[in-house]
Formats: C-alpha cells, structure tokens, sequence
C-alpha cells in the first residue's frame, strides 16, 4: 500500500517534461562529437576482449534467417559471440520461448553450434567447453544462485523502493517516453533481464514486434520461464530467452531498436564493455534506457567514498556510480549521444541514442 503511493506520485513527478517542482529532473542535450569520421565500407566491431571485423554485406547476406513467431522486423538478429556474424537454425520449426529448449544454431564462420537449455538458447562464447569453467565476479554470479532468482520478484525487487525505484510498471511507463521512436514494430533486448519483471511487461504490451530477456543467470531465466508458464494468453511467439554475457551480446550489429538494462550496470564486471557492445547492436538511432542507483546527496560526506568505491569494487566486481555525470561519459565514449536522465533521489534512469552515420 505504501510502495503504490510513494510510486503514484513518483510517476507524474519523474515523466520527462514534467513541472512538478519536487522531482530532479535533468536533461543533458546532444553535443557535437569533436572528432568524427566517415565509416568505411568495413565495419569494426569492438568488444571486450577483442576486434573483430567483418563487411557490412557478410553481416546482412550471410545465414538462413533466424524466424520468430513475431513476424516482424526481428528476425535474423542472432548473432554468434565469437565472431558476430549471423546464426543459421538448423533446428526444426519457428524459434520462439517454447522451441529455445531444442533449438540448434550454427556459424559457419566459426563451425560451432549453440544450443537450447531447458528454458533458453546459450549463447556464451565458451559454451560447449568440457572442462573450462567461466569464471566471472561476484555480482554476476550471486544472481545465478537459485535461491536469489527465486527471491528476486517475491520481495527483493520491491525494497529497490526504498532507494527512489519506482517499482516494475511506473518504471516502463518512464521508459516508453525514451523508446518513442521505435514504438508499435521494433525490437527490444531486456539486457540482464534477471527473472523477466519487464520482458513479460514489453511483450505483453504489444509495443514491440520481438523481446529478449536475456542474462547470464541460468536460474534467473528458468524463474522467467515460470512466470510467463503462469500467465495465460500470454505471447510467446513475441519472446525469446537468451543466456549471453552483456560484453559479448549475441546480435548482429545495428540490428536492435531498444535495449533496456533495468537496474544492472553497477553488477555488469565492465560497465564500458557492456555499453561499448550495446552501442555496437543498436541501430543507429536506437536507444540504450537503463536504470542505476547513483551515490551521491547524503552519500557525498562519506569520507574517501572514491577510494571505498574502488575497493568494494574489486572485491565484488560491481561498480557503483558516484555521480550522473559518470553515466553521460561512458555513454559519450562509446558512441553514444543525447544522454538524458531523470533522478528520484537514489535512483536514475538514463537514456543514449546510438549515433546515426554522418
Ligand atoms: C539486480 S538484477 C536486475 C534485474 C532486472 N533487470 C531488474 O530491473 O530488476 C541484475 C542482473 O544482472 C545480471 N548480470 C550480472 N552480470 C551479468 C553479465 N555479465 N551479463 C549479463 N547479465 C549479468 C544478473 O544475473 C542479474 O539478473
């Protein structure tokens, strides 16, 4: 009763454009980028860990088209995370959420298969390693616990009130005003989706044509899968389960019009190779909406909070952001523009579009 209160005022206060003089709204313009220059034919694509660089035709031509249930502009989207060149499905029929489970796609390019996991397809680059484990930090794998997947939307999520969230469906209603543009037929990716509160929001709103919920957490995507079981009527042709790494998404690139990273960049083991990748799949045009908490207000008279921040940070590999400003610079610095956010005391959610070519 308490939360909805806090959060019916919270949604008309946070809207952008809003006047309501309580809520911190701040927005940054676009700036001209002080260096640009004109793209080749040749695309370079940009990760964590590597370059890789592929022909723009190769990335369109290559591979069966990878169909889905939605009918739209999605499908052929999939892309290896070794070399992001397309996925052919060899498996039979339509890929959709109940198929993922049986469903085999193949690079040519790198002659590796990825396959279907009970509730969703793998598309790890060390997937099918036989003895190599993963490792990653602790932020991301204490989400893969089952006992936190399992908590996480029966009563987790909702204490993120306490820090400023407006809670699951005011926090969608705030993002649709960012994702405008590619309303009513685009796609969207909900990156680091955990059990799937706004992946089954997006797709049964109606408003994209495809949506991914995609997360590092098995157990995360297997909860996701049981909620959407509850639900009836509800559209599975329009959902797909992924299992990726953010620094190495599974997309083509330029081939996503929204990506939505719901309170996950401060978990994410490398906040700018995350967005580095983000920014490589989006359209140009598209846009990247996330939402973070930010220390700062009261936060601020902590003594050495910079230095705290960095040992907390390589101890648990997650990364807390002290200012927005620091939200604007990675964005900046990995192509995108027209960072713009809006804040209730903790909690931020931030937008940037992917920079159309000149
Ligand atoms: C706090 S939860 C956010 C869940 C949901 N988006 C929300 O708004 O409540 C953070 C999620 O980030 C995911 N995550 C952490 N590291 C990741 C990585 N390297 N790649 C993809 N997802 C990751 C975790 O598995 C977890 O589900």
């Amino acid at each position: 009763m308490a939360s909805a209160a806090i959060g019916g005022k919270l949604s008309s206060a946070l809207l952008p454009g809003s006047n309501h003089n309580s809520c911190l709204v701040r927005v940054v313009p676009a700036r001209p980028l002080a260096f640009r220059r004109r793209l080749p034919a040749r695309l370079l694509l940009a990760s964590s860990a590597s370059s890789v660089e592929t022909t723009l035709m190769e990335t369109i031509v290559a591979g069966k088209e990878v169909s889905g249930g939605g009918g739209g502009d999605w499908d052929n989207i999939l892309a290896c995370p070794i070399c992001y060149r397309p996925l052919s499905l060899i498996s039979d029929g339509l890929l959709t959420v109940d198929s993922a489970s049986r469903a085999s796609l193949e690079c040519s390019c790198c002659r590796k298969t990825y396959y279907g996991k009970e509730t969703h397809v793998e598309l790890i680059a060390a997937s099918g390693a036989k003895t190599y484990v993963n490792p990653m930090p602790l932020a991301t794998e204490f989400f893969r616990l089952p006992l936190i997947s399992f908590i996480y939307e029966r009563g987790w999520r909702q204490n993120f009130v306490f820090g400023g969230f407006p809670g699951a469906e005011k926090e969608f209603e705030l993002l649709k005003n960012y994702v405008k543009p590619v309303l009513g037929g685009g796609n969207i990716v909900d990156a680091s989706c955990g059990s799937g509160l706004f992946s089954r929001l997006f797709a049964k709103s109606g408003l994209f044509s495809l949506v991914v919920a995609l997360d590092y957490s098995e157990n995360m995507l297997k909860q996701c899968y049981e909620f959407v079981n509850q639900e009836s009527d509800f559209p599975k042709e329009k959902l797909l389960l992924v299992r990726a790494d953010i620094a190495r998404l599974p997309f083509l690139t330029g081939s996503i019009d929204a990506l939505h990273a719901g309170a996950a960049i401060h978990c994410w083991p490398s906040p700018s190779s995350a967005v580095a990748e983000i920014s490589r799949v989006l359209k140009p045009g598209g846009v990247f909406v996330g939402t973070t908490y930010i220390l700062d207000g009261p936060f601020n008279f902590i003594p050495f909070l910079g230095a705290i921040r960095q040992n907390v940070s390589e101890i648990s590999g997650a990364y807390s952001f002290i200012s927005e400003g620091e939200l604007e610079d990675i964005c900046q610095a990995c192509g995108l523009e027209g960072f713009t956010c809006v804040r209730n005391r903790q909690f931020v959610m931030f937008s940037a579009t992917k920079a159309k070519p000149l």
